[in-house]
């Protein structure tokens, strides 16, 4: 008998159901097709939407600040470890977000766990979309406020809640820009309608949107024209723009208590060098490269088409995210492993990252796939049959 015997009864039950996760180990850059467990298949799984992290130009600048600065930063913003490199990347972040200013956290996680407890607190209350990503959930709960749930991208449900909504401090409404497992678009117009209405702020995570929708890749408030307008915008850098790191961009009053309040701001250390440099070199890319983004939905409309054709259950994604609804646990399981055999990686996704019952392929497509890699796939999928 060991205290640590429930550990293995703990595990024994995640295999039981299904869900039971396991690291993959890539031997190559995420380029359309990727080296894997010893052999080449064609990846469907990447959020490198533009290809950027393998782009020559981000790549040299990351080399360059490596030889200029070093490998790491050595210590948090606050102390030692704020370069040159945070201010400008922070400057061309806020010019293309349309905001007074942005900060730059560690990672998108720490950015939203940060952001929302510094928003509201215990007499606060925060309405947060039924399929917000986990790290808005994270966010949500450490931040002691009250909070109700609203139907997915259901305004209506929204408007009810926020009526039925009066004996609070402040109102937080928070919502992914793209949905990250679903791919849909969250209503913001409506949103922030209802937000003005009822005196609410409005926090939009644009993992997924940023570099992808918008004038330039701006995002999802630039998508629906909402450049200006009061709402806070979220992103990672780790997406779209092939680097790593969150960000938040929004008034000057805002940046400078986060800057004060944030706790994975203030505790951690800064970001590498060369991680800040190849971000600033990607937003480069992103301005001055429209066809990346004509690329990326081009393939995604094939591969969606393709695969509505040869019968599979989309949901109704407007993005380069597509998820193939499969149901349960195994059987996305079942349908992952098969493709892989035929050559295509596109992992499974379950609970708890989707809804018990929607298990399903989350497959991405990439501005630098070739055509020939994208019917690779669809023939894979065409010779799936019944799985
Ligand atoms: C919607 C959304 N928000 C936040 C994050 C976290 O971003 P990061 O990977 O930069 O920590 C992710 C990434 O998985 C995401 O999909």
């Amino acid at each position: 008998m060991s205290s640590y015997d429930w550990l293995d009864t703990e595990y024994a039950a995640i295999e039981q159901a299904g869900l039971r996760r396991h690291l993959r180990t890539v031997m190559s850059a995420p380029t359309g097709t990727i080296h894997l467990d010893g052999r080449d298949v064609v990846l469907l799984g990447s959020n490198n939407y533009l290809g950027l992290s393998t782009h020559p130009e981000v790549i040299a600048a990351a080399v360059e600040a490596t030889q200029t600065f070093g490998t790491g930063a050595s210590g948090s913003r606050l102390i030692s470890g704020n370069s040159e490199l945070y201010t400008t990347l922070e400057t061309n972040l806020a010019k293309m977000k349309g905001t007074e200013a942005a900060l730059v956290f560690s990672s998108g996680y720490a950015a939203n766990t940060s952001i929302i407890p510094v928003l509201a607190g215990e007499d606060d209350l925060i309405l947060s979309d039924a399929l917000n990503h986990a790290s808005i959930i994270d966010g949500c709960r450490l931040s002691r406020a009250s909070k109700k749930i609203y139907q997915h991208c259901d305004v209506g449900h929204l408007k009810t809640l926020l009526s039925a909504s009066t004996a609070f401090r402040r109102k937080l409404i928070v919502t992914d820009g793209v949905f990250s497992m679903d791919g849909d678009i969250a209503p913001l117009p409506d949103i922030y309608n209802l937000a003005a209405q009822h005196d609410a702020m409005v926090l939009v995570d644009d993992a997924h949107g940023f570099g992808v929708l918008g004038k330039d890749g701006n995002g999802t408030v630039s998508h629906f024209g909402l450049e200006g307008k009061e709402i806070i915008q979220m992103g990672t850098l780790s997406k779209a723009v092939g680097a790593l790191g969150g960000y938040i961009a929004g008034s000057r009053a805002l940046i400078e208590l986060l800057i004060n309040r944030a706790r994975s701001f203030i505790f951690t250390t800064g970001l590498p060098p060369a991680t800040l440099a190849a971000a600033n070199a990607a937003l480069d890319v992103i301005r001055s490269s429209p066809e990346l983004r004509k690329r990326l939905f081009s393939h995604a409309k094939r591969l969606k088409t393709a695969l509505i054709d040869l019968g599979y259950t989309l949901l109704p994604s407007e993005t380069q995210i597509l998820p193939v609804i499969l149901g349960s646990p195994q059987r996305a399981t079942r349908v992952a492993e098969a493709l892989l055999t035929e050559g295509v990686f596109a992992p499974a996704i379950r609970p708890p990252a989707v809804p018990t019952g929607t298990s399903r392929l989350r497959l991405t497509t990439m501005a630098t796939h070739t055509e020939a890699e994208i019917e690779q796939a669809i023939r894979a999928f065409a010779t799936l049959g019944k799985v």
